[in-house]
C-alpha cells in the first residue's frame, strides 16, 4: 500500500511541476509572439491542475486524511524559471516530460496500483495517463506547425474531470473519461 501512496505523492509534485511550468512556457510564448502557442500552454497548465485535484483526493481516501499540496509540494522558483527557455524548446521540453509520464511514470503507477488492488488509485493514474498522451500529441503538433504563419486562434475546453483537451467544441460525451460535455470549460 505504501507504495501507492508514495506514487500519488510523486504524481502530484510531477503535475505541479508541469503546470507552473507551463504556466511560465505560456509567458515566454506570449512575449515571442505565439498567442496561440501561449494559450495552449495556459490550457494544459489549468488540465494538469484537474490531476493534482483527482490525485489528492485520491491520497486523502485511501489514506483517511485531508491532504494539502502545501504537504507535499514546495515549487522552487529558480528551478522553473532556469528551465525557460524558447518556446520551441520549451516544446520540446513539455513532449518529454508528457511522454515520460503516460509512457513510463503512470503506466508503472498503474500496474503497481492494480497490484495492491487499489482501484482509487488506478482510476486517478489511469485518466491522467490517457490526457498526458493527448497533452503529447497537441505540443507536438505545436512544434510542427510553429513557423506557419497566420495560424488561427481556436476555442479551447479542458474536460474538468479528466484534463483532456479539445479543440473548437467540446465533444458530446469525453472520450476519455465518458463524462458530459457540460464538464468542459472554455479557457
Ligand atoms: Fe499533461
Ligand atoms: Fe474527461
Amino acid at each position: 500500500m505504501s507504495i501507492v501512496i508514495n506514487n500519488l505523492k510523486e504524481a502530484i509534485r510531477g503535475e505541479s511541476k508541469a503546470k507552473r511550468l507551463y504556466e511560465s512556457f505560456s509567458k515566454k510564448a506570449e512575449e515571442d509572439g505565439f498567442f496561440f502557442i501561449s494559450k495552449i500552454f495556459h490550457s494544459i497548465s489549468f488540465a494538469e491542475e484537474i490531476h493534482i485535484k483527482n490525485h489528492l483526493r485520491a491520497l486523502s481516501v485511501i489514506t483517511k486524511r485531508e491532504y494539502k499540496l502545501e504537504d507535499i509540494i514546495t515549487i522552487d522558483e529558480n528551478e522553473i524559471q532556469n528551465a525557460v527557455k524558447t518556446t520551441r524548446e520549451n516544446l520540446r521540453q513539455a513532449i518529454e516530460g508528457e511522454l515520460y509520464e503516460t509512457k513510463k511514470m503512470y503506466k508503472e503507477f498503474i500496474e503497481k496500483a492494480i497490484a495492491n488492488e487499489n482501484d482509487v488509485a488506478e482510476l486517478t493514474f489511469n485518466l491522467a495517463k490517457k490526457a498526458e498522451r493527448i497533452h503529447a500529441k497537441i505540443f507536438k503538433k505545436c512544434l510542427k506547425n510553429i513557423d506557419k504563419k497566420n495560424i488561427k486562434t481556436q476555442k479551447i475546453f479542458v474536460c474538468q474531470i479528466c484534463g483532456n483537451v479539445e479543440f473548437q467544441r467540446p465533444p458530446s460525451r469525453c472520450p476519455i473519461c465518458e463524462h458530459d460535455k457540460k464538464f468542459f470549460k472554455e479557457i
